[in-house]
């Protein structure tokens, strides 16, 4: 089987490359490197079914249509921007390349008959009420131009499940994390605590640090993708991904910084688009592809620790 992946130098990206060439099969990656980077693809190189990466932009309808050519089984598509805050401030470029992007793979695989498996996110839903876990059938509230554009994306998806019949999975994992995920400001909660106490520096919590987190192991999220492309059978619906527990920002960077790190907090900056409570629900996932997460928030924090601490040398 041949699978594109579109943002494929990314952090989630690459470890789904990771278990498609396990597998044994054709791996092509689309991406245009704006959160990505071809180092993360560099142990795939002497594969002979990694094929060259594709340097380029989902925008552009040109590269997007020629390189469908080459005839692709399976579109998995995730590229985006992915910043919650940064589509607050400047939401015309997540509305292009997430919007306007997921249209012209759309209209491609609706071109070449290619499955396509549509990565959304946990943010489309509304805050769960206390001790809820939220479900596939919890109602969605976009609360931010991210969550917005990618539920955008998954009703033109639906829209051409239903009236082209183009067989088509929506996903929407809950928070990942592990390693390549970047650290900077523009990493997630794990990524930055962990560098910072790496770096001898504290744990700054925004706000009370009381919003909770369902945080999934990155090799369980792609584990739980592959499931998907390897189930043909299974289309127009869609799918969590998450472990069913959650923490809450304060106990995890408590976890984290352990006896010798320092935790403090500091005011919020973007209340506006932040979530308070996010646990999955991820029965579906069990029922119709037999997934479930293995690692657990222990084990997963310390491969992801060990791993930036290669990466930094210390
Ligand atoms: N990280 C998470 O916690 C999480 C959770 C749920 C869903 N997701 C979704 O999973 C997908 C991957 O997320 P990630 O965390 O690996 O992010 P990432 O930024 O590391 O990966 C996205 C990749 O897409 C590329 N890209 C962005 N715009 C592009 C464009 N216009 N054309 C071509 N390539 C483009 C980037 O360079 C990057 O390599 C995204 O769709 C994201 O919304 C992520």
């Amino acid at each position: 089987m041949s699978v594109l992946v579109t943002g494929g130098a990314g952090f989630i990206g690459r470890w789904v490359v990771k278990s498609l060439l396990e597998q044994g099969q054709e791996v092509y990656v689309l991406d245009n490197l704006t959160n990505g980077s071809l180092d993360n693809l560099d142990e795939f190189r002497d594969n002979p079914k990694f094929k060259e990466p594709v340097i380029g932009d989902i925008i552009n309808r040109a590269i997007v249509k020629d390189l469908f050519g080459e005839g692709f089984d399976t579109c998995l598509h995730l590229a985006a921007s992915i910043h919650v805050h940064k589509s607050v401030d400047d939401p015309y470029t997540t509305f292009m390349n997430d919007v306007l992007g997921t249209f012209h793979i759309l209209e491609a695989c609706r071109k070449h008959g290619t499955r396509l498996v549509y990565m959304s996110t946990c943010h489309v839903y509304d805050q769960a009420a206390p001790n809820q876990s939220i479900g596939e059938d919890h109602p969605a509230k976009p609360v931010s131009p991210y969550a917005g554009s990618k539920l955008a994306g998954e009703k033109m998806v639906l829209s051409y499940h239903y009236a082209y019949g183009l067989p088509a999975v929506i996903l929407r994992p809950f928070n990942t994390y592990g390693p390549f995920q970047k650290g900077g400001p523009e990493g997630g909660v794990v990524s930055i605590f962990l560098q910072n106490k790496i770096a001898g520096r504290p744990l700054i919590i925004h706000g009370d640090g009381s919003q909770t987190r369902d945080l999934l192991y990155v090799e369980d999220c792609a584990g739980f993708i592959v499931e998907v492309i390897n189930h043909r059978e299974i289309n127009g619906e869609i799918i969590n991904a998450g472990t069913g527990r959650d923490i809450s920002v304060r106990d995890l960077a408590r976890l984290i910084a352990g006896n010798e790190g320092e935790v403090c907090h500091i005011p919020h900056v973007g209340p506006r688009s932040e979530v308070p409570k996010f646990l999955c629900n991820y029965q579906k996932a069990w029922r119709l592809l037999g997934w479930n997460p293995e690692i657990t928030i222990k084990d997963g924090l310390a491969r992801t620790e060990n791993w930036f601490m290669g990466v930094t040398g210390r």
